[in-house]
């Protein structure tokens, strides 16, 4: 049987396993490994913190993710697709590992802030439903 999400060490599995499947996505990969060429040492941290602290609420991030996803807009216009993926990849990865309270709560964060991410990114009128 999967255990819930319980600790730090826990939410460093499931980023790292999520990130693992994103930098492969043939639909959202690239974004990740050509358009920003992500820093790994530095961003896997920062999202441990920030899942740390949407799950357990640690006070460990402090930063703005919808003005840097605003940013990436301009590098790279976002689509409902890459969001739909994005939360897919997302949600599958915490259903392979875990299972119980927390692991509910971080599929409907990632979702929800997904929406409101989208929403404010992408406004409706604009979309394209790629
Ligand atoms: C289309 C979907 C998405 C794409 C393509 C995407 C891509 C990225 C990229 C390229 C970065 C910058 C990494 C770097 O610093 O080098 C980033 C940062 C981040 N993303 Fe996303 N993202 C998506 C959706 C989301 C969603 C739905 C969430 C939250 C549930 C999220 C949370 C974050 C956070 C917290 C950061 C770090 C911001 C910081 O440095 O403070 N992303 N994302």
């Amino acid at each position: 049987m999967k255990k819930d999400i319980e600790n730090k060490k826990d939410i460093e599995k499931l980023v790292d396993s999520f990130y693992e499947k994103v930098k492969k996505d043939e639909m959202i990969g690239f974004i990740f490994t050509d358009i920003v060429r992500v820093n790994w040492e530095r961003h896997l941290p920062v999202m441990y913190d920030f899942w740390e602290n949407s799950l357990f609420y640690t006070g460990s991030y402090t930063g703005n993710p919808m003005e840097i996803h605003k940013h990436l807009h301009k590098l790279i216009p976002l689509t409902s697709g890459h969001f739909t993926q994005w939360t897919l990849l997302f949600t599958s990865t915490v259903d392979e590992l875990f299972d119980g309270e927390k692991a509910t709560l971080a599929k409907q964060r990632a979702v929800s802030i997904a929406a409101v991410m989208q929403f404010k990114i992408i406004p409706p009128d604009k979309e394209n439903k790629n």
